[in-house]
């Protein structure tokens, strides 16, 4: 069987990923430096799937790092979710971003090329559409960036391009994520935010578990269906699955392919939180805020490339989503540890 590594395996949706890429049976390695996660989650894997992936702790900065990682496998693939994520710190710690979203992913591309690994899925998101013309989403939309995050995501993408140009042999799946959310059924693994969340479904769990006392919504004068904004949340476990078809795909074919996964369903933040009371079994408090600089109205995908090219659908729905991430947040009051 393939052998898959897995930069960013111990974090949120690399984790998730792992679990169903053991189940799909292939032989995963983890390089994780665990900045945003914890080795316990290693364990989780394995108590959900039966198998403990081989880990090395190892920074994608570090290119003597990432050669031993190469030198040590016979890496046929690499899912690349290893970076920094969060769009207000990036407009604070610009330089921070870049160093680690760009030099460390071409770092990773440089070692792939020099051990003749040259099959990718790279983790790009929806922010890469910037303000879109219109919903639902499609591949071919303009492309534009409003923070250092998304930008690094948008270099990453015409950096691959660039590669996939100038050698036929590469092969790259430019995965655009819109909203993931929920955790694994078990309850093992799920998403942990640093401090307070940003997030909205992260912010809702401690609005939900009593950390925080009610969710701040951010405007509601937007034009939708109660004039909170609306966004294509997916499950992190749909995610991982749309992960599993795209190894399959770029094994199986060459130069690059940019894919949306989401679901093609639109929420309001309102019909987000009261999916959570459903889910929580009671009703959680909130206040009408200004708009959030930066906010769009609404944004969720056109989902018939990802049909078409990988045979991928998400499967779950908002009331999954929300049943899931309220497990994981009962089970897990300290973190995953
Ligand atoms: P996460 O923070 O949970 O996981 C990222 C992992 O990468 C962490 O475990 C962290 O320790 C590790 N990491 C960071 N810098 C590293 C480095 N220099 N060397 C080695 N490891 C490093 O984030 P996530 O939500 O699982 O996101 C995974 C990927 O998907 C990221 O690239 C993110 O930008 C992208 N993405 C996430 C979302 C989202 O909403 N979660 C949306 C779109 C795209
Ligand atoms: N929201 C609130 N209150 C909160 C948090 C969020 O009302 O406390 C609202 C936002 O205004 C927005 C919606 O909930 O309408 C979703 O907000 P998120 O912050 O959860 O997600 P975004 O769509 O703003 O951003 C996410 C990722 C980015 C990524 C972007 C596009 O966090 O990294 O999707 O893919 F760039």
């Amino acid at each position: 069987m393939s052998t898959i590594l897995v930069t960013g395996g111990t974090g949120y949706i690399g984790s998730h990923t792992c679990v169903e890429l053991i189940k799909a049976g292939y032989d995963v390695v983890v390089l994780d430096n665990l900045y945003n996660s914890s080795e316990a989650v290693l364990d989780r894997i394995e108590m959900i799937s039966g198998t403990k992936p081989k880990f090395y702790k190892t920074d994608i900065l570090d290119k003597q790092g990432l050669k031993k990682v190469f030198d040590e496998n016979k890496i046929d693939a690499v899912i690349h979710f290893a970076g920094y994520k969060a769009v207000g710190e990036s407009v604070q710690i610009p330089l921070t971003y870049y160093e680690n979203n760009i030099s460390g992913s071409v770092n990773l591309y440089e070692a792939m090329a020099a051990a003749g690994c040259k099959t990718l899925v790279f983790s790009s998101s929806a922010t890469v559409y910037g303000s879109p013309k219109s919903v639902p989403i499609r591949e071919d939309f303009p492309t534009s960036t409003t923070n250092p995050y998304g930008s690094t995501k948008l270099m990453n993408e015409h950096i691959l391009a660039d590669v996939c140009v100038s050698d036929p042999e590469w092969s790259v799946l430019l995965l655009r994520y819109f909203n993931p959310i929920g955790a694994h059924q078990s309850g093992l693994i799920g998403e942990v935010p640093n401090g307070i969340p940003n997030n909205l479904v992260p912010y809702i769990a401690r609005v939900a578990n009593g950390t925080l006392e009610y969710l701040r919504v951010w405007g509601n004068d937007y034009p939708t269906v109660d004039g909170t904004g609306v966004r294509d949340y997916i499950h992190v476990v749909d995610l991982a699955l749309g992960h599993i078809k795209a190894v399959e795909y770029a094994m199986n074919h060459k130069g690059a392919e940019y894919i949306n996964l989401g679901t093609g369903n639109g929420y309001s933040v309102l019909e987000v939180l009261h999916a959570y009371e459903k889910a929580c079994g009671r009703k959680l408090a909130y206040k009408i805020m200004d708009r959030r600089p930066g906010d769009i109205a609404t944004c969720y995908a056109d989902t018939e490339k990802a049909a078409k090219l990988l045979g991928w659908k998400a499967k779950y729905n908002i009331d999954d989503m929300c049943r899931d991430s309220w497990n994981f947040t009962l089970k897990n009051p300290d973190g995953i540890k």
